[in-house]
């Protein structure tokens, strides 16, 4: 069964779809079975996996919710998972998400509809990464309620740590009483400018309020304009420019994650 990671920040322009497309290309390249959820109405983890305008789909994660709020059949997955050259399957996104917070209210058990339908993937894919909208509401109340474990990326400036409390918030109250599985694999220091005033100050910040609270990956992504170009090219980083700090720097976190995880799997078994 699929371990779901959700890359959560209600802020935006944080690194989380850099993040998310990178990391499912990697775990790919691995040959870990990946899907990726794009999870945002913006539809930018769609782009970077090669679709070119994403109003033209016609089946997205939001028809697939629809169905379910509706209760109607699920279509076949072959008919809307993208299957990319990388490897990578992705369900995708369009504008259409924008209104599943209004199509929700009013719905029963709303909080579990992603949970419903992540179970019926769940069997084929060994991870499944959540790409999540900048926003926090019942949709991210939904991938809260789906995911095993949250990376939240954050940018190295002062601003960008500031919806961290609220994220933690939700975090405390669903994995208390709702999702027991549920774990932060950490916060991921994303853009960052190495030896700067400013890119000291976050990290002394971010230690002294989430230390010990919250893991924090010792990987820290630099900032690099590649990591936009890549964009234009319908490419993560790391397929782009293999040799480019942030491609290797994401390398070292991907590695950072699994020697966490096999290490967490050790703990439950009780070995080392
Ligand atoms: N390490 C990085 N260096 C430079 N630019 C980056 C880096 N990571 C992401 N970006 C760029 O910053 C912008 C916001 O990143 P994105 O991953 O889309 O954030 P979010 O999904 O949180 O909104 C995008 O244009 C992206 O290409
Ligand atoms: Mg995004």
């Amino acid at each position: 069964m699929a371990k779901v990671i959700a890359i959560m920040n209600e802020k935006g322009g944080v690194g989380k779809t850099a993040t998310a497309t990178t990391l499912a290309y990697l775990l790919s390249q691995r040959g870990h079975r990946t899907a990726l959820i794009d999870f945002d109405g913006q539809g930018h983890s769609s782009i970077i996996f090669g679709v070119k305008n994403t109003n033209k789909l016609e089946i997205t994660i939001n028809t697939i919710i629809r169905k379910l709020i509706e209760d109607e059949p699920l279509p076949d997955p072959g008919s809307y998972i993208l299957k990319t050259n990388c490897g990578v399957d992705v369900i995708p996104s369009n504008s259409q998400l924008f209104t599943l917070e209004r199509n929700l209210c009013n719905v029963d058990f709303r909080e579990r509809v992603l949970s419903q339908y992540v179970d019926t993937i769940k069997d084929r894919y060994e991870y499944i990464i959540i790409d999540c909208m900048p926003q926090m509401g019942t949709p991210m109340i939904n991938v809260m309620m789906c995911a095993d474990s949250i990376i939240v990326p954050t940018q190295a400036e002062l601003l960008s740590t500031q919806g961290l409390a609220e994220l933690l918030k939700h975090y405390h109250v669903i994995s208390k009483n709702s999702n027991h599985r549920l774990r932060i694999d950490g916060i991921l220091i994303t853009m960052d400018s190495p030896n700067t005033i400013l890119s000291a100050q976050v990290n002394q910040m971010i230690q002294q309020g989430f230390a010990g609270k919250v893991p924090i990956f010792e990987t820290r992504i630099p900032r690099s304009i590649k990591v936009a170009e890549a964009v234009l090219y319908h490419q993560t980083i790391c397929e782009f420019l293999p040799e480019n700090p942030a491609a290797i720097a994401y390398s070292q976190f991907v590695e950072e994650l699994l020697s966490c995880e096999e290490a967490d799997g050790k703990e439950l078994i009780g070995v080392g």
